[in-house]
């Protein structure tokens, strides 16, 4: 399939850590976006960052039912997306992350 345009994009991946989503996450790594993982089996997580082992992929152990888990893996796209070109037109930006602040 034709996935173009995708370098330096950001892309989150709920239940990417096996089956179809570390597929999909592979295929976006392969276009060059920035990609953050995110699944409820830690274990399943660190095995697949290890595989892939590429600078561009984010792996965060989190329930995405679970509302307050959402920060954990909110906080990890930022940082991915802080890395991307999507960023690169915002300048003097301060952004919360983690219940504190950074630019
Ligand atoms: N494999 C297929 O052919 C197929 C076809 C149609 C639909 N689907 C559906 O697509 C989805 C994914 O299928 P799959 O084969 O990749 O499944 P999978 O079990 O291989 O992978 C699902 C991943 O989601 C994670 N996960 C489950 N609950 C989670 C939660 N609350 N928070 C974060 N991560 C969570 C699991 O740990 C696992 O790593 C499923 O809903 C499946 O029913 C699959």
């Amino acid at each position: 399939m034709a996935l173009k345009g995708l370098k330096d994009k950001v892309a989150v991946i709920t239940g990417g850590a096996q089956g179809l989503g570390a597929g999909i996450a592979r295929r976006l790594l392969e276009e060059g976006a920035k990609v953050c993982v995110v699944d409820i089996n830690g274990d399943q997580v660190d095995k697949f960052v290890g595989e892939v082992n590429s600078p561009n992929l984010i792996g965060v152990q989190a329930d995405v039912s679970k509302e307050e888990d959402a920060e954990k893996y909110m906080a990890a796209a930022l940082v991915a997306w802080l890395l991307s070109d999507e960023s690169s037109f915002v300048t003097g930006a301060v952004y919360p992350v983690d219940g504190g602040w950074t630019a």
